[in-house]
């Protein structure tokens, strides 16, 4: 389980003095569930994944992993960023080893599990190509590859589709949910895209504009495995309105269930209406 508790970020800066990234944030993640984190831009998620993955620390407030406090980058994380950054001398299956040599690992009883994964994301034909000759797409999910080599617990990933056409998004989305189906790792995926958003994810996290907090948790209940037409479903399209009312900063439906974050102290400033109405049944098919 991944715990934030009253985390709050201040970058000190040169020309602005100290910037207030977070400010007491409260996010609790259990081990298996996919969470999807939206907000404003420079409200904080990726310092959230940052803070997360240990590369950075919190200015107050914990980050437990287990119970355990991160003191710096784990082998139980894999990160995938918004551009996939690859070696280009490297040939995908070498690009995708690379965190395996980084740890100081020899790569050949991984180089099998590699070709799993890249076949599994549809590029077993690419191994050997560079990553010059592959889509953006491609590029990507090597990208996912890569972050999964060394089986970790956590999968931490900042707008990973971002930069691809919304058709490939959506393909590549529920190809990981596949992977994520079969593995069920803990996933922390931040967009900009509401769809995406709740296509993927149990829980839709939203924040406010910086500095940071939380605006309100909204629990998707839509069947799995997803599928990209459940876009057109009602409830699918229920939730997307109530997240974009909360990114915006407007009110919440009727008989909407907006989790408050559990264990939250009380200081967590919250809209009363976010509080209290988890109990609230039908109103959301
Ligand atoms: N290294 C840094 N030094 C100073 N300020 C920083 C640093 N990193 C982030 N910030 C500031 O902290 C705030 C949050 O940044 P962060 O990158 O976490 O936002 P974000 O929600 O990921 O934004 P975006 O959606 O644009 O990626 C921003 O105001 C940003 O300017
Ligand atoms: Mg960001």
């Amino acid at each position: 389980m991944i715990e934030l508790r009253a985390v709050s970020k201040v970058y000190p800066t040169r020309k602005k003095g100290a910037v207030t990234a977070l400010t007491d944030l409260d996010l609790r993640v259990a081990d298996g569930e996919f969470v999807t984190l939206v907000g404003p831009s420079g409200c904080g998620k990726s310092t959230v994944l940052k803070l997360v993955a240990g590369l950075l620390a919190p200015t107050t407030g914990q980050v437990l992993i287990d119970g355990r406090p991160v003191t710096g980058p784990r082998r139980e994380m894999g990160f995938v960023f918004q551009t996939p950054v690859l070696l280009p001398w490297r040939t995908v299956r070498e690009n995708v080893l690379l965190p395996i040599e980084m740890l100081g690992q020899p790569v050949g009883p991984v180089e099998r599990r590699a070709d799993d994964l890249l076949h599994q994301v549809g590029l077993a034909d690419f191994r050997k190509a560079h990553p010059w000759e592959l889509s953006g797409g491609m590029q990507q999910r090597v990208g996912i590859c890569r972050a999964l080599i060394h089986d970790p617990a956590v999968l931490l990933m900042d707008e990973p589709f971002a930069a691809l056409d919304a058709m490939t998004r959506e393909a590549l989305g529920i190809e990981l949910l596949r992977i994520w189906e079969e593995q069920r790792k803990i996933v922390l995926f931040v967009t900009h895209s509401i769809p995406e958003a709740v296509l993927l994810a149990d829980r839709v996290v939203v924040m406010t504009s910086r500095p940071g907090r939380i605006a309100g948790i909204a629990e998707i209940d839509l069947p799995r495995p997803r599928e990209i037409d459940q876009e057109y479903d009602d409830r699918f399209k229920n939730a997307a309105r109530r997240i974009r009312r909360l990114v915006e900063g407007g009110g919440v439906d009727e008989g909407q269930r907006l989790d408050a974050v559990a264990s939250s102290p009380s200081h967590v400033i919250r809209p009363p209406s976010l509080v209290g109405d988890g109990g609230a049944a039908g109103g959301r098919s």
